[in-house]
Order: structure tokens, then sequence, then C-alpha cells
């Protein structure tokens, strides 16, 4: 007995001693998945339920196995499991979770976990993805719904075939305290994971090969992308009315509007019911929006107040802590996701409510619940955070997919799995520098992000930020506190009004954009770095040019985390407060001024200088910009309008514009149509428009006018 007990210690410690590599078996096209110890029975891709688009991935065509990765290792300890995967030189690593202060990851280390971003790129943040791109083309993820510890190419190993070279102190200057290494390795408090690799050409193949295994990205509806305001906490349905008529009124859109924690009776911790003296009516009101052609959003938190209509029902499925005295729900267990289901449609989505804005599932732990926290249905305090947010996202999506009615809301975390999810990450820091390189940063990591607009100490700094949040994926002022209109710094009330227009203008440009999320896995705003010409093969574009004067060279060196683009063709360059004047590094090509259609640059960096005005942005050659006219509200359901193409450059191109009903899932059926717009020089060498739309009722742009920017310019 004794014999046959050590003999299993004795084969348990070679066994967790031993580090193995990792066996890649295919899973879809381009993509391969490892196993290493025994994976937990719960975990984020499993919790975002993913369906793979095999068609869209098969699609991007054949790809093998990033060959270096072969030698990655797996390997189980007392302490959980660590992974190792080699890394080569000169490689930068992007992803990582949402971090903001930081694009380029290589050297950094990290413990990921899901939190209120607290001004550290350390790991702690809302969508704590352990996902890593490489500039390589390729990308790691980790399915794991625990802390993982990241040490990306920062600490050499002994075995390495590639170590620092030992220097000294006393007499070299470079001495360097962070050498780097030659690989990435994590630390799992789990008996083990899953592993997975996506491959690419570049790194843009790389993040829409993940995109695309996690089920596409969201397609929201048309009027999540017009501009939305949240209004103060306590206001009543007559505020609201009032704040809808001064939009009209002023002549700014409004597509939705928010509506903060005093919609409900009971806040923080909640009861979800209506107040019955800010809102003796609720469903009138909502009604009423939706003829003005508003919708609402609701803001809750999902931590359960005495006063909750299910509270009772709900006591056998919380967890050991409170968080602000109200008791925390399982969200993985069945019966509570009935009960919210119920209480939420009955009380907000069968009165017309089209989303919410889903608070505080991200900590800081001063509230949250510990480590130590139980849950009924056996799931750690430290797994359950992992994946609380994007559980509460799943959840409410599916209410929203039975009605056949596509949502778009706000959440404040998130994790692996979250591309199809309707909702966009916001948080309480406000630094707007800071909130670009987040715009940057999500497009690695399949999430969405908004730079939001909630208050400034000046009329400029209002006009930068209310810019740039018009170029993110939700348009949003969040007036909770200070109650801010887009108006209430008259110095710059009419150029914000311009900006939110062109947003509402941009409306054709947009929705592809986010068609191309879905269907092709594109992030709709993208960092420099997933930018063919800019970044990757930085060496063989190098050409003969001199270090000085080579932006490649620069964005090798350096993040380039204060630009971005929004789909294929625009490139934004937003200003900040103090700021007159700035660089802006264009990828190669040529790039034309949106505004003018004059030539910026071409593969340069160049130096521009703005007074109030606009927000810079960018054109590539051959770029086309579908408008509509400056409406107020995002369109109807059937409404028709004519569009406006303007074009840039001098290359001959043609792309296509998608559309469909806007509302509802029935393009997942097939039903949805796209026009083909193109642009070919005649004999004389004049540019000659075309567009060939479909004859479909899901096609919702009549009359077409081109606009030749450039041609009448610079060529
Ligand atoms: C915060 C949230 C704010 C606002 C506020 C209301 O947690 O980040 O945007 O909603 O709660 O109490």
């Amino acid at each position: 007995m004794i014999a046959v007990y050590v003999l299993c210690q004795v084969l348990y410690t070679s066994i967790l001693a031993q580090s193995r590599q990792m066996e890649w078996v295919p899973v879809a096209p381009g993509v391969w998945k490892a196993v290493t110890g025994m994976p937990e029975n719960m975990d984020p891709l499993r919790v975002a339920g993913i369906k793979p688009n095999t068609t869209a991935l098969e699609k991007m065509g054949d790809i093998s196995f990033p060959e270096h990765l072969r030698k990655s290792t797996g390997e189980q300890s007392d302490a959980g499991t660590f992974l190792s995967f080699p890394l080569q030189k000169n490689e930068q690593l992007y992803g990582l979770g949402l971090n903001f202060k930081s694009v380029q990851q290589r050297r950094t280390v990290k413990e990921l976990q899901v939190d209120h971003y607290g001004g550290e790129d350390n790991g702690r943040t809302h969508a704590p993805v352990p996902f890593y791109v490489s500039g390589n083309g390729y990308g790691v993820l980790v399915n794991v719904a625990r802390r993982v510890k990241v040490y990306a190419g920062i600490i050499a190993r002994k075995d390495s075939k590639d170590p620092p070279p030992e220097m000294n102190r006393n007499t070299q200057r470079d001495w360097n305290p962070e050498p780097g290494s030659d690989v990435v390795e994590m630390i799992i408090p789990a008996a083990g994971t899953e592993i997975y690799v996506f491959a690419g050409k570049s790194p843009l193949e790389v993040v829409q090969r993940y995109n695309l295994f996690c089920g596409g990205g969201v397609l929201p509806p048309k009027w999540g992308l017009g501009f939305t305001q949240r209004t103060p906490t306590l206001f009543t349905d007559q505020q609201v009315l009032e704040e809808i008529a001064a939009f009209e009124q002023k002549g700014y859109p409004l597509s939705f509007i928010g509506l903060e924690p005093g919609w409900q009776q009971y806040s923080y911790p909640n009861n979800f019911v209506w107040d019955s003296i800010r809102y003796p009516q609720p469903q009138q009101f909502v009604q009423q929006l939706l003829l003005k052609n508003i919708r609402v959003n609701l803001w809750i938190n999902p931590y359960i107040s005495s006063h909750a209509p299910f509270f009772k029902n709900m006591q056998p499925y919380t967890g050991s802590h409170l968080v602000w005295a109200g008791q925390v729900p399982d969200l993985t267990m069945a019966p509570v996701q009935d009960l919210y289901k119920k209480l939420f449609t009955e009380k907000h989505i069968d009165i017309g409510v089209s989303g919410y804005k889903v608070d505080e599932t991200d900590g800081y732990d001063f509230w949250l619940w510990p480590d130590n926290a139980k849950f009924p249905s056996g799931l750690s305090g430290e797994q359950m955070r992992q994946v609380y947010g994007l559980q509460f996202q799943k959840m409410s999506d599916n209410w929203f997919r039975e009605k056949n009615q596509r949502t778009y809301g706000l959440t404040r975390a998130s994790n692996a799995g979250s591309p199809s999810m309707p909702y966009v990450i916001y948080n309480d820091y406000y630094n707007h520098r800071d909130f670009i390189t987040a715009l940057c940063n999500s497009s690695f990591i399949g999430v969405l992000w908004t730079p939001e607009a909630r208050s400034s100490k000046t009329a400029e700094e209002w006009l930068r930020r209310m810019q740039t949040v018009c170029f993110s994926p939700m348009a949003m002022l969040n007036a909770w506190a200070d109650g801010t209109k887009p108006w209430t710094f008259p110095e710059v009330a009419d150029e914000v009004k311009e900006v939110m227009l062109l947003r509402m203008q941009l409306l054709p440009y947009l929705y592809n954009t986010f068609a191309q999320y879905h269907f092709e896995g594109k992030p709709p705003v993208r960092a420099m770095n997933l930018v063919d010409g800019f970044y990757f093969n930085a060496t063989a574009e190098r050409g003969n040019l001199s270090s000085s004067d080579n932006p490649y060279e620069m964005a090798l060196r350096r993040d380039i985390n204060d630009q971005f683009m929004v789909g294929d063709y625009l490139l934004v360059a937003p200003l900040f407060a103090g700021q007159k004047e700035r660089k802006v590094v264009l990828p190669q090509g040529k790039w034309y001024d949106f505004y003018t259609g004059k030539l910026a640059g071409e593969g340069n960096i160049i130096e521009i200088k703005q007074e109030m005005g606009k927000i810079p942005l960018f054109v590539k050659d051959g770029g086309m910009i579908p408008m509509i006219p400056a409406v107020l509200h995002t369109p109807r359901k059937n409404e028709l309008l004519p569009l406006h193409i303007k074009y840039y450059g001098n290359a001959e191109n043609n792309m296509e514009l998608y559309d469909d009903d806007g509302e509802t899932f029935d393009y997942e059926k097939g039903n949805f149509a796209k026009a083909v717009l193109s642009v070919k020089k005649d004999k004389k060498g004049t540019l000659k428009g075309n567009a060939v739309l479909p004859e479909s009722k899901d096609f919702h742009y009549n009359k077409v006018t081109w606009e030749f920017m450039t041609a009448n310019n610079d060529k």
C-alpha cells in the first residue's frame, strides 16, 4: 500500500516537473489548438458561446502553422500551469489586454485581471484578454478564466539560444537593467488550459482570424452608430424630454439617450424597477421617445437590492459576499438567468427599451468580492470576476436575439471571445491621450472602446474630446454627473455640432466598416500597426531611406498611439487641448486631406497645423467615403436616403457598400444587399464614378452623387 502511494507520488512529481512540447491540432483554417494539463470546465470562450465563422476563415486561404511556435511548452506544477512560447529577434508584441499607455508590449510584465483601470498598464484592466499578436504575423490566446501572469520577452532563461550579452555596468554605459528575452512565459493558477494559435500574413490577418473564430465582430443596429447623450442621474421623464427637445431645436443629432441610476427606485444596489415619481409612466415615456426616433438605454449594475422583485427567489443563487450591500447573483446558473430575463424583459425590453449600460462588473478590489468568495455553482471568486462582465453581455444579448432585435450597449468588463458581443467598453478614467491609446489597443483584442466625453476645463479641450469620440465605436457624451451638453461651451458649440453631424453623415461608411468587422473580422477602429504598409514588413519597405526621415524606423522605435484608422480609408489624427500642431505618420502610398482633397503626403511624417476648427482626417489614395445628408437621427428601418460619395486621389478603385435592415438579425440569414462602387479613368484619363445599386429591400440608398475631391486639386 505504502509502496503504491510512494510510486504514485514519484510519478505525479515527475509529471509535474516535466515541461512538454505542445501538440497543435488544427481547429479551423489558420487556427490551431493545444491543451496542457487538465483545463477547467469554465472558460471565456465557452461563456461567450463562440461560433467560429469557418466559411469566412476558409475564404482567407490556407496558411501554415508558425513553425517557431512548435517549441512552445506547457508544464504543471504546484503553483499551476507554466507556459512558454519562443520569440524571434526584433519581433513586436501587441495586445495583452486593454492597455491605456502603451501599444507595444514586448518587455512587459502583466498580471491580467478584470479590474477598473488604475493608471498603469500592469494587466489590471477592463478587458484583460490573454491574447497577444506578433508583428511577425501570428497570435497566441490562452483560454482560461484565471489571472494570467505574463512575462512578455523580459526575463531571459539560462537555456536560451540567444541570451542577452553579459555586460559590465562599471564600464559599459548602455548596460540595461531590462535586457529582454526570447520567450513569452505565463503562469496560470490552474491545472491546465487550452491555447490557440492564429496565423496571418500580417498582424491584421491574425486579428481577423481571431475575430472570425469568435464568430465575427458585432454588427450594431444603425441607431447604435448615431450620437448618444447620457442624462444626469436624477433626471425625470420631463427633464429628459426637455433635453431631447433642446437637441432638436438647436440642431444637434441624437439617436439614443441613456438614463443613469436614478431611473430606478433603488440604486445601488438595484431593484431594476422604474422610479414611480421620476418615471410614472415608463411605457408611455419610452414609446414617446421611439416615435421621435430616439432609443432608450438603461444603466444598471447586476447587484441586487432587497427591494428587487426577484430578491427572494435569487437567494439560493447568490455569492458569499455583498457589493454595496447588494447580493451578487451567480450568473452561470440557469435560474439566475431566467429570473433576470423575466424581470428585464417585462419591465424594460417589452416596453421598448433598446439596451443597457452594465456598470461595475470590473472592480476595484475595494468593493468587488474577494478571491475567497464562494458561488453556488462552485466557481471561485477569481474565476467569477474574470468572466462576470462577459457573462452579462452574453445573457442580455440573448434576450434581444430572441426578439430578433439588435442591441448595442456599454460594459465595463470583458474577456476573450467578446468580438461578437454588442457592447462597448468605457470607464471613469479620463485622460484624453490614454483614451486614444486604448482605441488603438482595442483593435488587437476584439473589443470596442469609447473615449466618452464627460466634461472639460476649457472649450478647446471640450472640442477635442468631442471630436475624438465622434470617430469611435460609440459617439457618447456621458453627462451623468454634471449635465454637460454638446453646446455647453458656446465658443466651440458650432464646431462640436459640425463634427457630430459629420458622424451622422458618415453612417454608410461606418456601417460598412462594421459589416467588415462582422463578415471579415477587420476591426472598425485600427491601430496603425495593423495597417499594411505602415509597420509590417518594415524592414523590407525601409529601402534606401535614412533612419532620420523614415517613418517606419520611427514606428519601430516608439509607439504610434495618437492616430488610428477608422475602416480601410480614413486616418484620424486627433488634436489635444493646447496642441496647435502635430506630427502624423502616413503609411505607404498617397494620403489626402479629407476636407480639401489636397495631397497631404506619401509614406512620410507630416507636420500639420490647426487652429480650433476641425479634427485632422486623411484619406488613402483611391479612398471612397460614402455619406448621407446631415440627419438628426439615424434613418428609420425603411427610410431611403441619397448617397454622396467623396473620392480621393487618382488611383482607380472599387468597393462594396453593405446594407441591410439595420435592426434585426435577418442579415445572418443572408438578407442583406451590396452596391458596387467603382472609379475608373476614361480614355482621356478623367476619373469617372459608377455605382451599381442592388434592387433589394435591404438597400436604403437611392440616388448617388460623386464628388472627386482631389481632381481639382493637386494630383
Ligand atoms: C459609474 C460609471 C459612470 C456613471 C456612474 C453612475 O460607475 O462609470 O459612467 O454611470 O457610475 O453612478
